[in-house]
């Protein structure tokens, strides 16, 4: 026997066990419907072959149950198996209002992790057990694919768009992480390694070595070293929308259409301003593809994520990288006015 062979990887994801069961029942299905198939066509074979030459076949004709029960009695199992599937599929793609929310963006040939708290690493991915992950993925160059055998876990990562996947992991562990999806020469080497650790545990390492403090905070300081502070002040007047409450929020765009600036709209409109310009804003602002690099952008979305009120209150959130005199600063609207203002202040 090969040593330490296993049928399966581990079954380490709230919706590992649930993949398993239905991947084991498919093959079962599928594979017992193929088999019986086989059989009855080597049995008819052997029992029903012309036997002399001058054999005729018999006349044959239709018999309608049993068209209709071959017909009838598949519909409704695959459409079964289609419905269960449907379901499984719903509960991977749906992540719980609860996730941490963690970046990760792939590049030939290496993944990059950034979390909220500021901790970067490259490939590895360090994430509680018992708590839904959120990964939002970009990628620098080609696609790329998140894969997590462990946790059952894949997700093409593909370059001009976020796209996420989620995960909750159940046990502790070291897992193996892959690209899925051949990307170049060292496509293959493109691997890492996700720990699962005890929240306790997690906590304790958030805590290690964040010398550059919060993405958001990080995100603050590129939004001043890149002048977007010099148009978009935190009241109405500037020359550009003011952030603060902007995001997940609906916004008007030029041409009459509603968009809600998520995660996607913000990094478009950092990256290519003039896709979806504000209603009633000119096309002034600097294209800064190049320019900011994709790790960047998470960050300024984080820093304008925490711009955002909290919910059920009026105040923007205390991420640490609010501004305190938010909303305070009436009369400042020349381009450079800012570059004194007090929204600089706590900027290290
Ligand atoms: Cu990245 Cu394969």
């Amino acid at each position: 026997m090969i040593p330490n062979f296993r049928l399966f990887p581990d079954t380490a994801s709230s919706v590992a066990g649930e993949v398993n069961t239905f991947y084991i029942l498919m093959i079962v299905f599928t594979g017992g419907i193929s088999l019986a198939i086989a059989i009855f066509l080597v049995y008819s074979a052997l029992r029903y072959h012309r036997k002399n030459d001058n054999e005729m076949g018999a006349q044959f004709r239709n018999n309608y149950r049993i068209e209709a029960t071959w017909i009838i009695l598949p519909f409704f199992f695959f459409m079964a198996m289609f419905a269960w599937g449907a379901k499984v599929y719903f509960d991977i793609e749906r992540p719980p209002a609860n996730a941490i929310r963690i970046y990760a963006v792939g590049k030939q040939w290496m993944w990059k992790v950034q979390h909220p708290e500021g901790q970067r690493e490259i490939n590895e991915l360090h994430i509680p057990v018992g708590r839904p992950v959120q990964l939002f993925m970009t990628s620098e160059d080609v696609i790329h694919s998140f894969y997590v055998p462990a946790f059952r876990t894949k997700q093409d990562v593909l370059p001009d768009r976020y796209t996420s996947t989620w995960f909750e992991a159940t046990k502790p562990g070291k897992y193996h992480l892959f690209c899925a999806e051949f990307c170049g020469a060292k496509h293959s080497g493109m691997i890492g390694y996700v720990y699962a650790m005890e929240p306790r545990e997690y906590q304790s390492w958030l805590t290690q070595g964040a010398s550059e403090g919060s993405l958001a905070s990080m995100g603050e300081k590129y939004f001043h070293q890149y002048g977007c502070a010099d148009c978009h002040h935190f009241n109405d007047a500037g020359r550009a929308p003011h952030l603060t409450g902007l995001y997940n929020r609906p916004v008007q765009i030029s041409d009459g259409q509603t968009v809600t600036a998520d995660d996607g709209y913000i990094r478009e409109s950092i990256l290519n301003p003039g896709a979806k310009i504000v209603y009633g804003y000119a096309n002034i602002m600097p294209n800064f593809t190049g320019t900011v690099s994709e790790e960047q952008v998470i960050a300024l979305i984080s820093y304008i994520k925490a711009l955002s009120p909290a919910p059920g209150s009026q105040r923007p959130s205390s991420s640490g990288a609010v501004p305190k005199e938010y909303g305070t600063e009436k009369g400042i609207s020349g381009p450079g006015a800012t570059s004194d203002s007090n929204s600089q202040k706590g900027v290290r």
